[in-house]
């Protein structure tokens, strides 16, 4: 394992003010959000709104340190014949692979899930890296409700997400770690805290069995938040103490960088919170976003297929990226929102 190159592209993943953009949707995803704009799922259309989001350079260069691609896009040319991989690298992004094959219902267990895909992962982590790939992700997810997680789920998972680290590092790419625990339920956020702390604390201990440099990874985990159908809402400053001070006791400081997933939070609850973990605590790992949604709900709907808004779903597009960019440094103000708007 060459640790000084993992930590070198660890770092320039979360590097100040930067942010990852997680463009990895599968082909039945990005269906669903095609679904809401009115869009067809074909490979030229897939191809069209992925060029638009690379080509926004303003927001790609000043605000965005790496993108997750999915295999398609991974392999994907623009319509000038350039490789995407390309195209994010001239903006001086790092390209970056979903590699997991996706939850699958676990064995013996009610409504839970194990995600998969480590068969032959080797040679497919040795094929992405000559393709560009520098860093990969890997998504388990939990569901905080009804007495669910159990341990045998969370056990599972966490060694899913070993397995896999271990095999990133020995081939040259940094593991984005995402343990998710989800936020659509009616769960308390007192709840997603103590699940969320039993998730992490199980997925240090199985990295370290499994001899993961934690120097040469970066986690990605949820916020500690209500779930969408809670009766009660956390607040921001709620939200940002709690999840500060369970990273705190759950991630080691060794971790380079720690960037959240949005999770069906609103664009600007995913920033504000965000921001207030920033703005408000001194933090001994880099914290910032690794957005799926936050960034993208905003030009999909500016863009809804037509040629003609591409310039709009890129504006739209970059003006997320840097309202997310200010979270990052905490700098972001609810007023620079009205601003745009
Ligand atoms: P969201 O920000 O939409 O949750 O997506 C991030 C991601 O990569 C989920 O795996």
């Amino acid at each position: 394992m060459n640790l000084a190159e993992l930590n070198k592209i660890a770092n320039a993943m979360v590097a100040k003010g930067k942010g990852i953009l997680a463009a990895d949707e599968s082909t039945g995803t990005i269906q669903k959000r095609f679904d809401k704009i009115g869009v067809q799922n074909i490979e030229d259309n897939r191809r069209d709104y992925r060029e638009l989001l690379f080509r926004a350079t303003d927001a790609m260069k000043n605000h965005i340190s790496g993108v997750i691609l999915y295999d398609e896009t991974i392999r994907q040319k623009a319509k000038d014949g350039t490789p995407f991989v390309k195209l994010i690298e001239a903006a001086g992004a790092v390209p970056g692979i979903k590699v997991d094959a996706g939850a699958k219902p676990l064995a013996l267990s009610k409504d839970e899930t194990v995600t998969e895909g480590l068969d032959g992962l080797r040679e497919r982590l040795i094929e992405y890296h000559k393709l560009g790939a520098r860093f990969a992700k890997w998504r388990a997810t939990y569901d905080p409700t009804e007495g669910r997680p159990s341990y045998n789920c969370i056990n599972a998972n966490a060694q899913g997400l070993a397995r896999y680290a271990a095999l990133c590092q020995e081939n040259g790419i940094v593991p984005i770690v995402e343990p998710e625990v989800l936020m659509d339920g009616d769960n308390s956020i007192e709840t997603c805290e103590a699940v969320t702390e039993w998730v992490l604390r199980e997925t240090f201990q199985q990295l370290y069995y499994s001899n993961v440099a934690l120097e040469g990874m970066i986690l990605k985990p949820n916020m500690v938040i209500a779930g969408k159908k809670a009766a009660r809402r956390a607040g921001i400053d709620e939200v940002a103490e709690k999840t500060v001070k369970l990273l705190k006791r759950c991630v080691p400081s060794a971790v380079p960088g720690i960037a959240f997933l949005s999770g069906g939070q609103s664009d600007e609850e995913a920033t504000a919170h965000l921001n207030a973990m920033n703005a408000g605590y001194d933090l001994p790992w880099a914290l910032t976003f690794s957005y799926g949604r936050a960034l993208q709900a905003a030009p999909q709907k500016a863009w809804s297929g037509k040629a003609d808004n591409v310039g709009a779903a890129q504006a739209a597009f970059a003006h997320r990226a840097r309202m997310n960019s200010l979270a990052a440094t905490g700098q972001w103000k609810p007023d620079l929102e009205k601003k745009a708007a």
